[in-house]
């Protein structure tokens, strides 16, 4: 792991140079953080469960035509993925009012939003990821019209195809951050979906009893945040009670 050259390390995960041209290898960290990281903890495991869950979600992402960076997993904390030049915006898609858009606008946590909102943020640590309209995207230069074009409609067709799929586990998909990259290919450039989805960058509500199954467990010092990601894990159908010894992947390697 160490031997490869880093190419980027985050609050999160570390990117290292791939095997191939073209090619990286996202590592999973344990490393929990809020508020642009002023909170921070290791949460033992939580790499090894986001990287299943991220992989089982763009797996079937790719599977319906939404274009990713995934190609594969390649053990417990590593997948391999195309290497991509990440557009500074993150993409929030809400269904449910929570979070920010609660504390910011006055709407009730919880309340079913008339219609799922798609918000842009500027990927910027320094100034605290601040929320940005489509003027200054473009103004600014960080995306194309084009490029927000594909940005919304491929966020469209996530939170369609999370929804649908959290829900027949009996859970609701409250919002959910994504991030986009440019792939270049031969000649041409395409929009695709980067980064990852897990229960660190979605937040996830038992249908049933309304319980915080995502990183609001952390932000929020609820405690059980591993229970409740391997609980969400479990539903899913992708790992046993606690080792992910079944699946169909790429055989299981010592990753650490
Ligand atoms: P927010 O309500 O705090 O704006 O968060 C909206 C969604 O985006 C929520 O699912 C959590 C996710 N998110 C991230 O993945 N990374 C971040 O840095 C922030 C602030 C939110």
């Amino acid at each position: 792991m160490s031997r490869r050259r880093k190419i980027y390390e985050g609050k999160a995960k570390i990117l290292y140079e791939g095997p191939e041209p073209g090619t990286l290898v996202q590592f999973f960290k344990d490393d929990a953080t809020a508020f642009n990281a002023k909170k921070h903890e290791i949460i033992d495991g939580k790499g090894v469960l986001n990287n299943r869950i991220s992989e089982y979600v763009f797996e079937n992402l790719n599977s319906i035509g939404v274009p990713t960076h995934f190609i594969k997993r390649i053990n417990m904390r590593e997948q391999l993925i195309k290497e991509v030049e990440i557009i500074p915006i993150e993409v929030v898609v809400r269904n449910i009012a929570a979070g920010s858009l609660s504390s910011r606008l006055g709407v009730e946590e919880g309340n079913v939003l008339p219609r799922s909102i798609i918000e842009f943020y500027y990927k910027n640590d320094e100034l605290n990821d601040p929320i940005v309209s489509e003027e200054h995207i473009t103004a600014f230069g960080w995306a194309s019209p084009p490029e927000i074009d594909d940005m919304m409609a491929l966020a469209i067709r996530v939170n369609d195809f999370l929804s649908g799929l959290f829900l027949g586990v009996g859970i609701q998909l409250v919002d959910f951050k994504i991030e986009f990259g440019r792939l270049y290919e031969n000649d041409a450039m395409r929009v695709v979906l980067a980064d990852e989805i897990s229960p660190d960058s979605c937040r996830l509500w038992d249908i049933n009893t309304k319980e915080k199954m995502d990183k609001d467990r952390f932000r929020q010092d609820l405690g059980g945040l591993l229970d409740n990601y391997r609980e969400v894990a479990r539903r899913l159908g992708i790992m046993n009670e606690n080792e992910p010894t079944r699946g169909k992947g790429p055989v299981l390697v010592k990753s650490d």
